[in-house]
C-alpha cells in the first residue's frame, strides 16, 4: 500500500494545492470551503463579475448546471459521445456514475475513491453465451489516471447534454424515450455553402463540456468520465478550446467579449427553460456547439479596412489614425466601406439577446493541402478557427434565427469561414443533492 492509497483521494488533491498555495504565500482554504463560499449559479448575472482564480471551485448541485452562466473559464474540452449500449438501465447507471464523478471532480477530488479501483457505470457481461469467469480479468485499475492530483479545482465546470439519438436513432425508440424529445430539439437545418458539418466533427448522443482554467483539468474530466462509460457509451468526437489569459480576441484579430443577455433580466429568460418546457428540461438550456474553420491565410492577406468593414468594429483603436487615411471609420450601423454590404455586428445584432454565447478559440495544427484549381499549389494550412458555443432557452428563435441571417447575409465574412462540425443538444436542469443529472426525464413516464 502507498502512501497515496492511505490517504483519502480529496485529502490528497487538497493537500497538494494547499501546501503549493501556501508555498506561493496566497490565503487560501481547500477546495471544499472554495465550494461553500462560491455564489449559487441560479441567475445569468451572478458569477459573471466573479474572478477565474483556479483555487475557487465552482458548485456542481443546484437548479442550473454549471458551465452555462459561469463566467468563461479559459479552457474548454468538449467531448461527444455514441451509446453502444442497447439498455435503458445502463444509460441510467452511465448518468448516476457521472454524476457522482463530476460532482467530486468539480470539487476539487479525485474521479472516484481510490481506494478500491475503477468502478465502471455499467460491469460488463460476458459475451453471449460465454461464461462470466471466462472473462479475462483486467486487473485492478486505478479509480482515478492521477495527472491532477495536487491541483486545485481550477474552476471545473462539467455541463453534460442529451443529442437526439438519445430519444431515437435510425427511427428506433432505443431507450423507450421517443415521446419525450423535446419539440424544439429540432434537427438543424442545413444553411448553405458555409455549413459543411463533418459527420467525424458532428452529433452524438451524449455530450459533456468540461471548461476549467487549467487545460489539464478539463482533459482530465473527460477522460474519466470515458473510463467510467466502458461498454456503454464510447467518444464519438471531441474538441478543445481555449481564450487568451490576458485579453478577449479571437483569432481574428478582433474582441470576442461575451455580452450577458439580458444584463437587465437576471431570470435569465434567454437561457433557461421556463414552463413551455417539458418538466425535466425546466431550468435547463439548449447548447449549440460549431467547429467553424478559418481560412486563416486568406484572412491574412486582407487590407485592415477590410477586415474591419465585414466584423463591424475597430481591432484597436491605435490603428484608428491610419485607418482615417484609408477609409471611414465602420461603425455597426454603416459597416460596410466599400460597398452595401452589411457587417457581421449589424446583422447578428438584433439576435444578441436570444443566446449567451461562450466561445473558444481553437488551433489544431496544419492540414496538407493539394489544390487542383489555379493557382495549382500545395502546402500547409491552419486547422484553426472558433469553437463557437451558445445557450439558449429556443434554439429556433436563438441560434438558427441568428445563424440564418448570417448565412444569407454576412457575405464579407462567409467567404473566411466554414463550419465543419457540431450539433445542438439539450442540457437539462442541474441535479439537487442525491440526484442524478437527467433523471426528471427517466422518471416522467
Ligand atoms: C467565425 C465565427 C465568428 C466570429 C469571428 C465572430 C465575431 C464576432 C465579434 C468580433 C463580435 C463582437 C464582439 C462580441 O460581442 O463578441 C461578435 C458578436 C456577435 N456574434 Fe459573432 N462571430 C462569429 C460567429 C457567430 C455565430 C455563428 C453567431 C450566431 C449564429 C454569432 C452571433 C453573434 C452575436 C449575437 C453577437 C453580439 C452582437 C451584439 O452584441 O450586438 N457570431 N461576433
Amino acid at each position: 500500500m502507498n502512501w497515496f492509497t492511505n490517504h483519502p483521494p480529496h485529502f490528497v488533491r487538497w493537500m497538494f494545492s494547499s501546501l503549493t498555495i501556501g508555498l506561493m504565500g496566497i490565503a487560501v482554504s481547500g477546495s471544499a470551503a472554495a465550494a461553500q463560499s462560491a455564489p449559487s449559479n441560479d441567475s445569468v448575472t451572478a458569477n459573471w463579475g466573479k474572478t477565474q482564480d483556479p483555487n475557487r471551485a465552482e458548485p456542481f448541485w443546484g437548479e442550473h448546471q454549471g458551465g452555462i452562466a459561469t463566467k468563461p473559464q479559459h479552457f474548454t474540452y468538449f467531448a461527444a459521445f455514441d451509446l453502444t449500449t442497447t439498455k435503458r438501465e445502463d444509460v441510467i447507471s452511465l448518468l448516476k456514475a457521472w454524476t457522482a464523478a463530476a460532482a467530486r471532480m468539480t470539487d476539487g477530488e479525485t474521479a472516484q475513491p481510490m481506494e478500491g479501483g475503477l468502478k465502471l457505470a455499467v460491469i460488463p457481461a460476458p459475451p453471449q453465451g460465454g461464461d462470466a469467469s471466462e472473462m479475462p480479468d483486467p486487473g485492478p485499475r486505478a479509480a482515478d489516471t492521477g495527472e491532477v492530483l495536487g491541483m486545485p479545482p481550477s474552476r471545473l465546470t462539467i455541463t453534460f447534454g442529451f443529442g437526439a439519438g438519445l430519444f431515437s436513432k435510425d427511427g428506433k425508440d432505443r431507450f423507450g424515450l421517443a415521446a419525450q424529445r423535446p419539440e424544439v430539439l429540432v434537427d438543424m437545418p442545413n444553411f448553405g455553402a458555409i455549413d459543411q458539418m463533418a459527420p467525424e466533427h458532428t452529433g452524438g448522443d451524449l455530450v459533456i463540456q468540461a471548461c476549467a482554467e487549467d487545460p489539464q483539468v478539463a482533459f482530465h474530466a473527460i477522460r474519466q468520465l470515458a473510463r467510467i462509460a466502458e461498454g456503454v457509451a464510447a467518444i464519438h468526437w471531441v474538441q478543445t478550446g481555449y481564450r487568451p489569459i490576458a485579453g478577449d480576441r479571437h483569432l481574428l484579430g478582433f474582441s470576442a467579449e461575451e455580452k450577458v443577455p439580458g444584463m437587465n433580466a437576471p431570470s435569465g429568460e434567454a437561457i433557461w427553460v421556463g414552463k413551455d418546457g417539458p418538466e425535466w428540461m425546466r431550468g435547463g438550456s439548449y447548447i449549440v456547439v460549431r467547429r467553424i474553420r478559418f481560412a486563416v491565410e486568406h484572412w491574412d492577406q486582407m487590407p485592415q479596412a477590410y477586415q474591419e468593414s465585414a466584423i463591424g468594429a475597430m481591432k484597436h483603436p491605435h490603428m484608428e489614425a491610419d485607418q482615417a487615411q484609408t477609409t471611414e471609420k465602420p461603425s455597426t450601423d454603416n459597416a460596410a466601406t466599400d460597398d452595401s454590404v452589411p457587417a457581421h455586428l449589424a446583422i447578428v445584432s438584433p439576435g444578441r439577446d436570444s443566446m449567451l454565447r461562450r466561445s473558444y478559440s481553437y488551433n489544431d495544427g496544419v492540414n496538407f493541402i493539394s489544390e487542383r484549381w489555379p493557382p495549382w499549389r500545395q502546402g500547409l494550412e491552419y486547422d484553426a478557427g472558433m469553437f463557437f458555443v451558445c445557450f439558449q432557452r429556443d434554439p429556433r428563435t436563438g441560434f438558427i434565427a441568428v445563424f440564418r441571417q448570417m448565412a444569407n447575409r454576412d457575405f464579407k465574412l462567409n467567404q473566411f469561414w466554414t463550419h465543419v462540425g457540431g450539433g445542438l443538444f439539450a442540457v437539462p436542469r442541474g441535479a439537487k443533492q442525491g440526484e442524478y443529472i437527467g433523471q426528471r426525464l427517466f422518471e416522467s413516464h
